[in-house]
């Protein structure tokens, strides 16, 4: 369904639209000011770690926070906006309580882990899908690093950090039915990619990945060696030693918006530009190995998208009121054009991570109707669940894009992340993150109210998804 704003309609819209504008770009170049100021050095005893540290000035004005918090500044993506609740189905069929079985499978220890998972990928992903499996605790050979101990970890999901006291959600290592995924080997990784560029491009759930990522590289790179630079929504890990760097670049919708800005995207109603990309795209293009994902932006109920198509410098600027699905397939479509028009016979390696599920809703699992992710231990066991809140839909609408793309000569490559994600009601941080804002009486006395049921605790579930990259990279 697609409303047309009347002329009046659009006119005020043309003047909020350049209103908001105003406001966010005096607000960047204020932010910028901070940051010139303060590019401070970040002192773990070596000179040669710069880090332009926003967070250090301005506490409430974190780059790297969003989703559940409740600051101004901040993506006002709600714990409760996926919930697309609609009948009372029977939920007895996700009871995680047949506790004798799962603590059976729990005790499954796989001392061999190690040894399987050197497969050297390549013909194995061929014939054996890792997207289907199960999660074995293994206490051996996971984690695969120490958050304490990662320079570069971010507090928005160091859980351990911030007191959550059952560490088993670091122990669970995933098991394609059929094949192993290759160990991470980070020394491996880095020889692949020297001389190379790899950027992360998204929302939150992608910067939780790169954070990974970040992690999973860092403990074999020496002091000295290793920087991490904050500039606007780039973020950017370099190994010197190699001339790797393994950046995020904050784009939540992929396309342009008024969410653009990497703090102040908290905005209450959400304008793209259709088939605008170039500006974001610069910061990536010449990348080799190019890391999207979008969909959680797209998922806020009751919350339509406006799409502007044209400029209003050219006066030919149409505003379209749509569906977020809509929304969504106008800038897929926008992305792949662009990448057809620009990166058609590359080799670069490109990749879409499916869509990452939240676990805000307790009942679906079999829990308490007020459950959140909050105090879960356990993944799910049961074979093949999904939340209702996942809109597979979206994922199939970018399969379909992403497939028509081949044949013009622009190879991405899904990294389908969500069933295993789906298992993993454990892996979140709940409230074992930090809170950029101060939270109430009322909140502390609720933990669900406050729980971060969307992102993941490091280390943890993205590591695996980092583990598919590794395998695709290293294979070829
Ligand atoms: C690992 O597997 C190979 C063959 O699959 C075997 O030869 C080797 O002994 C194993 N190593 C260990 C440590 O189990
Ligand atoms: C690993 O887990 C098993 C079973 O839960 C336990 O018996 C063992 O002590 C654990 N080992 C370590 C090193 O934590
Ligand atoms: C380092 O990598 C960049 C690409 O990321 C490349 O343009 C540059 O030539 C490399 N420098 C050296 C010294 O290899
Ligand atoms: C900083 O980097 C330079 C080379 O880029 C190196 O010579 C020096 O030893 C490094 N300093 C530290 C403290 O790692
Ligand atoms: C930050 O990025 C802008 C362009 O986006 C660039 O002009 C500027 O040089 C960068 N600053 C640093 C310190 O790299
Ligand atoms: C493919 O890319 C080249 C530039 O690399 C561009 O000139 C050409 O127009 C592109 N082809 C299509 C069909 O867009
Ligand atoms: C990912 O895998 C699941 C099954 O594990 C499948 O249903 C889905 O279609 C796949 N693709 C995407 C893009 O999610
Ligand atoms: C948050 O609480 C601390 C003390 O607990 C106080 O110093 C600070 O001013 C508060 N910040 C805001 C924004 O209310």
């Amino acid at each position: 369904m697609t409303v047309h704003q009347a002329p009046l309609g659009l006119r005020a819209y043309f003047s909020s639209f350049i209103a908001f504008f105003l406001v966010v770009f005096s607000f960047s170049i204020f932010l910028n000011h901070i940051q010139n100021q303060v590019a401070t050095i970040d002192n773990k005893d070596n000179q040669n770690n710069t880090l332009v540290n926003i967070q250090e000035q301005s506490p409430n004005q974190a780059p790297f926070v969003d989703s559940q918090d409740q600051s101004p500044f901040l993506v006002d993506v709600d714990v409760t906006q996926l919930k697309n609740k609609n009948e009372n189905q029977d939920q007895t069929e996700f009871v995680d309580k047949d506790d004798e079985r799962n603590e059976l499978k729990e005790r499954v220890i796989s001392i061999g882990g190690d040894n399987g998972s050197i497969s050297h990928g390549g013909e194995e992903k061929d014939k054996c899908d890792w997207s289907v499996g199960r999660w074995v605790y293994d206490n051996v050979t996971r984690p695969l690093y120490s958050g304490p101990q990662c320079m570069f970890m971010h507090d928005e999901v160091a859980c351990d950090k911030y007191g959550r006291k059952d560490i088993r959600y670091q122990h669970w290592r995933w098991q394609p039915n059929g094949c192993d995924l290759p160990r991470f080997d980070a020394n491996i990784f880095l020889e692949k990619i020297r001389g190379k560029r790899m950027v992360f491009v998204g929302d939150s759930l992608n910067r939780n990945q790169w954070v990974s990522m970040v992690c999973l590289v860092e403990s074999v790179v020496p002091e000295g060696q290793k920087t991490r630079t904050f500039n606007g929504s780039l973020m950017s890990f370099k190994v010197l030693s190699h001339n790797v760097s393994i950046d995020f670049y904050w784009s939540p919708l992929l396309v342009e918006s008024n969410c653009d800005n990497p703090i102040i995207h908290r905005v209450s109603s959400r304008i793209m530009r259709a088939y605008k990309i170039e500006s974001h795209a610069k910061n990536w293009m010449d990348a080799d190995i190019i890391v999207f994902n979008s969909y959680l932006w797209w998922k806020k109920p009751g919350m339509k998208m406006k799409v502007l198509y044209g400029t209003f410098e050219d006066g030919d600027a149409v505003l379209e009121e749509v569906e977020m699905f809509e929304g969504f397939e106008v800038a897929l479509k926008s992305w792949s054009q662009w990448l057809e028009r620009n990166l058609n016979n590359t080799d670069k390696r490109m990749f879409f991570v499916s869509l990452s599920p939240t676990h805000v809703w307790g009942q679906e699992w079999g829990a308490a109707p007020d459950a959140t992710c909050y105090s879960e231990t356990k993944p799910i066991h049961k074979e093949g669940y999904r939340s209702d809140g996942s809109d597979y839909g979206m994922m199939h609408a970018a399969e379909r894009v992403i497939e028509n793309l081949k044949p013009k000569g622009v190879n991405v490559q899904i990294v389908n992340i969500t069933q295993l994600s789906e298992y993993r009601k454990d892996g979140h941080p709940s409230i074992y993150r930090r809170q950029y804002v101060n939270l109430t009486q009322a909140q502390l006395a609720n933990p669900k109210s406050y729980s971060d049921c969307t992102h993941w605790c490091l280390p943890g579930v993205p590591d695996v998804w980092n583990e598919f990259l590794y395998a695709y990279i290293t294979s070829s």
